[in-house]
C-alpha cells in the first residue's frame, strides 16, 4: 500500500483554508490491555500521536514478583473507561473527531483482552463507529511510524524493512513488505528476550519488572566479567534461543555465596545483557546482508533497552542502515501503537463487526 503524507493541510485550520480542497486526517482511538498496563490514544493518519495515557498496573503486581492474571483484568476493568474521557479531555477531542476505534484482540491475557475488546465494541455500537480489533504484534511491528506533532516531517521507514519485535512474550524477526503483508523470519524457540531479562532479575531478586532493573544494575559493569553462551549464532536461519542461557545464569548464581555485592551484581546484569545484545544483532545483521534490506526497525518492551540502542545504533551506522526504533513510551505496550496499525490497516480495507472476541494466540498473519 503506498502512503499518503498530507502534511500541507494537517494543521491548518479550516477558516484560514478558504475554498482550498480540505480532506480531514482520520483520528484514531486505540486501546491495549493485551498484559498489564490500560493504555489509550489517539492517533492520526501520519503516525502523530496527540495523546497518550497509561496507568500502570505495577504496584497492583508487586507484591505477587509478577502478572497475576485476574488481578490485571480487574483492574483494566477499573481504568478504562476514566482513561478514555481523560483522553479526550486532554487531547481536546469529541467523540465526532473520532473516527476508528482499534483496540487490541490477540494475542495476550485473555481477560484483560476481553475488558478492551468489549468496551470497544460497546463503544463502537453505542457511538456508531468503525472498529477494528488488532493484532497486538503488528502494534509492535508498526510502532516505529509514531511520532509526536513536533516530528511530523521527520523522516521515516520504507517499505520493505526488517523488524525485529522483543518482548515479554516475543522475539520475532520480520519482513515488513506492507501494513497487510507481514512475514516471519524467525522467532525464538524458547524463551522470549523480555522473558529471559524478567526472570534473570527474579535470580538476583533484583525485583519486577526485571528487564528496566537489569539495565539500570548493567551500568559500570564489566561485560566481559562472565561468558555467557550465545545460543543459535553458527547455524543457518534467523531462529534466537535464550533457555541455555537463562540455565546457565541460575548455575552460576547458585554457585555464589550470599549475599551478592553490588560491583558482582552489576557485571552479571552488564554480561547477561550483553549477551543477548550480541544475540539479538547478529541475527538482525545476517537478516540486512542476506535480504540487502537497509531500512530496519527493533521494537516492543526489551527495545527500551538503553545497551541495545547504543549497539543497534553503532550497527546502523556503520553499516548504513537507516535504523529506526521507538520513542522510549511507544516501546513498551502503549495504545498508540494499536490505534496507529489499527488505522493503516482500516486503510487498506481489513474491517471487524460485533463478532470480534479476544483470543490468546495469534500467527502474525491473523489480523481480525
Ligand atoms: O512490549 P512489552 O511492554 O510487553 C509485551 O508485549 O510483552 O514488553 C515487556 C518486556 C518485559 O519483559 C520487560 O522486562 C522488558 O520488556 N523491558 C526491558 C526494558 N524495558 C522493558 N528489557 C530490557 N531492558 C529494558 N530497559
Ligand atoms: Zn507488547
Amino acid at each position: 500500500m503506498k502512503i499518503i503524507f498530507w502534511n500541507w493541510y494537517k494543521y491548518e485550520s479550516p477558516k484560514t483554508l478558504g475554498q482550498r480542497k480540505v480532506r480531514y486526517l482520520k483520528l484514531s482511538l486505540g486501546i491495549e490491555t493485551s498484559c498489564d498496563d490500560t493504555s489509550v490514544a489517539l492517533v492520526d493518519e501520519n503516525g502523530v500521536v496527540h495523546c497518550q495515557l497509561m496507568a500502570s498496573q505495577v504496584s497492583g503486581h508487586l507484591p505477587f514478583g509478577g502478572v497475576v492474571p485476574e488481578v490485571a483484568s480487574r483492574l483494566h476493568y477499573e481504568a478504562l473507561l476514566p482513561l478514555i474521557d481523560q483522553l479526550l479531555g486532554q487531547a481536546q477531542k469529541s467523540w465526532s473527531d473520532v473516527s476508528l476505534l482499534a483496540v487490541s484482540s490477540r494475542p495476550g491475557l485473555v481477560g484483560s483482552l476481553l475488558v478492551g475488546v468489549v468496551t470497544a465494541k460497546t463503544l463502537a455500537l453505542g457511538l456508531r463507529k468503525e472498529l477494528i480489533g488488532v493484532n497486538h504484534i503488528h502494534g509492535h511491528i508498526f510502532s516505529p511510524f509514531l511520532r509526536s506533532i513536533e516530528e511530523a516531517d521527520s523522516q521515516n521507514l520504507q517499505f520493505p524493512y526488517l523488524s525485529l519485535v522483543v518482548s515479554g512474550g516475543h522475539t520475532h524477526l520480520y519482513l515488513v513488505e506492507s501494513y497487510t503483508r507481514v512475514l516471519e523470519l524467525g522467532k525464538t524457540r524458547d524463551d522470549a528476550a523480555g522473558e529471559a531479562f524478567d526472570k534473570f532479575s527474579n535470580l538476583l531478586r533484583l525485583g519486577f519488572p526485571g528487564g528496566p532493573l537489569v539495565d539500570r544494575f548493567s551500568k559500570g559493569g564489566d561485560r566481559k566479567a562472565y561468558n555467557f553462551p550465545r545460543a543459535m549464532l553458527k547455524r543457518p536461519g534467523y531462529e534466537f534461543s535464550f533457555s541455555g542461557l537463562k540455565a546457565s545464569a541460575m548455575r552460576l548464581i547458585q554457585e555464589i555465596p550470599a549475599p551478592i555485592e553490588d560491583s558482582q551484581r552489576s557485571e552479571l546484569c552488564a554480561s547477561f545483557q550483553e549477551a543477548i545484545c550480541d544475540v539479538l544483532i547478529h541475527q538482525l545483521s545476517k537478516a540486512s546482508r542476506n535480504f540487502s534490506i537497509r531500512q530496519v526497525s527493533i521494537s516492543g518492551g526489551v527495545s527500551a533497552n538503553s545497551r541495545l540502542r547504543e549497539r543497534a545504533e553503532k550497527w546502523a551506522k556503520e553499516e548504513g542502515v537507516f535504523l529506526k526504533i521507538p520513542e522510549m513510551k511507544y516501546c513498551t505496550d502503549n495504545g498508540s501503537m494499536i490505534a496507529y496499525a489499527g488505522l493503516m490497516q482500516s486503510l487498506s480495507g481489513w474491517k471487524s463487526d460485533q463478532s470480534l472476541s479476544p483470543s490468546p494466540r495469534a500467527l502474525t498473519g491473523d489480523f481480525l
